[in-house]
């Protein structure tokens, strides 16, 4: 039981003449919450897919608990759970009802005792007699999960498992993904959302089809980001965003929310030589230069602006 949940090799997808999935090589382990983060049409999608078997690479080769995705991907799928991005519900059932069906799919015999497990464990038992049809997003987001673990799959596949729901609602389908990490599942969950990409253990960040980097959100961090950052409290900020592209060693300036991210070379830049910069060009004594920390969304921005060089 040693070996990895999930090891690829250079895995491909190609549609026509355009590269979906570009020589991926990653390990997941197994009870690991691996994330996935990627921007829209980044190919994440397609790599569930094919470490699903559901659809066969073009290159490269994938094994999905010790099984080949290309010649054993029939062996894979009730092994594994999966809840898609278009997840299917039926409203006209009630969520009891709906958890059963996915059971009767997964071919569970005496499924009464693993249900209202599975309704316990995603908090949903009090409800399960209700139709899905008036559930709000979060909880059908939940029953979804439910049904992809009705058979107490040992890997499961979460594709953008929280979009569309408000932050507390994911906060709670988290937790969730935290309990069943620790009964020892392994989790591999797609997001473009870069909060909850920091509560993965290892993360993968995809861009137009190529795995950028991977590592635990602290190491990527720690090792794409090599300048320093600044938050810095100026109005106006459009214009102010244009004094700091003209000061040397500034390497990026970004509009965030209500103040500007700004990164510099490593080393050339005090936070008093970028106030004083904006001072000369005319902006207020009330400018304010901090000094902060990578977050992942500067490993993106990094990285992404890397790739397009
Ligand atoms: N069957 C297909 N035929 C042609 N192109 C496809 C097919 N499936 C996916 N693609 C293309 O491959 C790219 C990757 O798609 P994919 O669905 O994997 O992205 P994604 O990262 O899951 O995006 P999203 O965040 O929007 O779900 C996209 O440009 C998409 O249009
Ligand atoms: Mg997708």
């Amino acid at each position: 039981m040693s070996e990895p949940a999930i090891e690829v090799n250079n895995l491909t997808k190609t549609f026509g003449d355009f590269t979906a999935v570009d020589q991926l090589n990653f390990t997941v382990n197994r009870g690991e919450i691996m994330g996935y983060l990627g921007p829209n049409g980044s190919g994440k999608t397609t790599t569930i897919r094919m470490l699903l078997g559901l659809l066969r690479p073009s290159g490269g080769q994938g094994k999905v608990l010790g099984l080949d995705i290309d010649t054993e991907a029939e062996a894979i799928r009730p092994r594994v759970g999966y809840m898609s991005q278009k997840f299917a519900l039926y409203d006209d059932l009630t969520v009891r009802e709906n958890l059963a069906f996915y059971a009767g799919v997964y071919g569970l015999r005496r499924p009464n005792e693993r249900l209202d497990e599975v309704l316990s464990l995603i908090g949903l038992a009090d409800i399960q007699q209700e139709r899905v049809k008036g559930l709000s997003t979060g909880w059908r987001q939940r029953l979804a999960l439910g049904a992809a673990l009705t058979h107490q799959p040992t890997l499961i596949f979460l594709d953008e498992p929280t979009s569309g729901v408000d932050p507390k609602a994911r906060r709670t389908f988290w937790d969730l993904i935290y309990d069943l990490a620790a009964q020892g599942t392994t989790i591999f969950v797609t997001t473009h959302y870069m909060d909850e990409a920091e509560y993965c253990h290892r993360l993968g960040i995809m861009y137009r089809g190529e795995l950028l980097a991977l590592g635990t959100p602290d190491a990527l961090k720690a090792e794409t980001v090599q300048g320093n950052l600044w938050d810095i409290t100026v109005a106006p900020l459009m214009p102010a965003l244009s004094a700091l592209d003209d000061l040397a060693g500034v390497t990026r300036v970004n509009l965030a929310g209500d103040h500007l991210r700004v990164e510099t070379a490593a080393g050339q830049l005090t936070a008093v030589q970028i106030q004083s910069h904006l001072l000369q060009k005319g902006f207020g004594v009330e400018t304010a230069v901090a000094p902060t920390d990578p977050t992942l969304e500067d490993v993106f921005i990094t990285l992404a602006g890397h790739d397009r060089r």
